[in-house]
């Protein structure tokens, strides 16, 4: 007789987008409005990392934002995607208290699944669709080389190029590989979240949880060279508009999102046009 295998639970991979935050290096801009809502050459922030996740298939996607920018969030995205078969749904984070608040706040919205954490800020040329699909346990992130390793976490790897340390804004150099905006965790990032207390600056920090799995020799680390762009201050604001216009980033989007926002600004006309007759 055959023997019975069991085959492990296979886990979808859920979406967060962390679109909260306060954004003080960007005042007085963000006074009025959220900065992910900010322009990026020809469209809001928001679309570059929405991209990033639906690029990967992803179909259940949260987004964690301000109390105060609750609103502008649904009336952009509250129905973009529903007929696409894309369903988003939004948490108010209360105070921005860090990053690894995403993964409490949005423990229902995980459920039994993996997540696909990504920051709202961020921009990426590459998709990484391919590393989200085939993605299965422990945690997964991307890091590039950067001329000032120590305004990010810090990764920093031994001879046989294995990844041995994370430190959050190093004050000593360890390494010029900064982790990016997007993180690949497990069902289990939720517990360890749980357990992370604030470090000195106050913040639930998504380098803690990078340790975790590090320490238990589940953390994959992925080195990539594309374009990555952390859009926080005016001047890499500016040269994130200038690098997608330059990279075509925005005219390669998923066709789905592509669709939506193109159907989008049709309404918008044809409401202007009303109110204008
Ligand atoms: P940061 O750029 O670290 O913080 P910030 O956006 O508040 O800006 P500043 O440092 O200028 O005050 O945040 C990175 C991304 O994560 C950004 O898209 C905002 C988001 N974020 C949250 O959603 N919640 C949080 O608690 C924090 C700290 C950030």
């Amino acid at each position: 007789m055959g023997e019975l295998l069991i085959k492990p639970k296979k886990r979808k991979m859920k979406g967060i987008v962390l679109a909260g935050g306060t954004a003080t290096r960007l005042f007085p801009m963000t006074a009025t409005t959220s900065k992910q809502l900010l322009p990026v050459y020809d469209r809001q922030m928001i679309f570059y990392p929405l991209n990033t996740l639906i690029k990967a298939g992803i179909k259940d996607i949260l987004m964690i934002v301000a109390p105060e920018h609750s609103g502008q969030f649904l009336n952009l995205l509250g129905s973009l995607l529903k007929k696409h078969g894309i369903h988003i749904t939004f948490e108010v984070q209360s105070n921005p208290r860090g990053l690894a608040e995403a993964l409490t706040l949005g423990e229902n919205h995980i459920g039994d699944d993996n997540v696909a954490l990504i920051l709202g800020d961020n921009i990426f040329e590459n998709d990484f669709a391919k590393q989200i699909k085939e993605f299965r346990s422990g945690g997964h992130v991307f890091a590039k080389k950067v001329v000032d390793p120590e305004r990010f976490g810090v990764v920093k790897f031994n001879k046989a190029n294995r990844a041995i340390e994370i430190v959050e804004k190093p004050t000593k150099w360890i390494s010029d590989y900064a982790v990016t905006g997007l993180y690949l965790f497990d069902n289990n990032c939720v517990s360890i979240a749980k357990k992370i207390k604030p470090s000195e600056r106050g913040e639930i920090e998504i380098t803690d949880v990078n340790r975790a799995y590090l320490k238990k020799r589940q953390l994959e680390v992925t080195l990539f060279e594309g374009e990555w762009l952390d859009a926080g201050t005016p001047d890499s604001l500016l040269e994130a508009s200038m690098i997608v216009k330059e990279k075509g980033i925005s005219k390669n989007f998923h066709p789905i999102l592509d669709q939506a926002i193109r159907e989008f600004n049709e309404e918008l006309k044809i409401s202007s046009k009303k109110r204008l007759s």
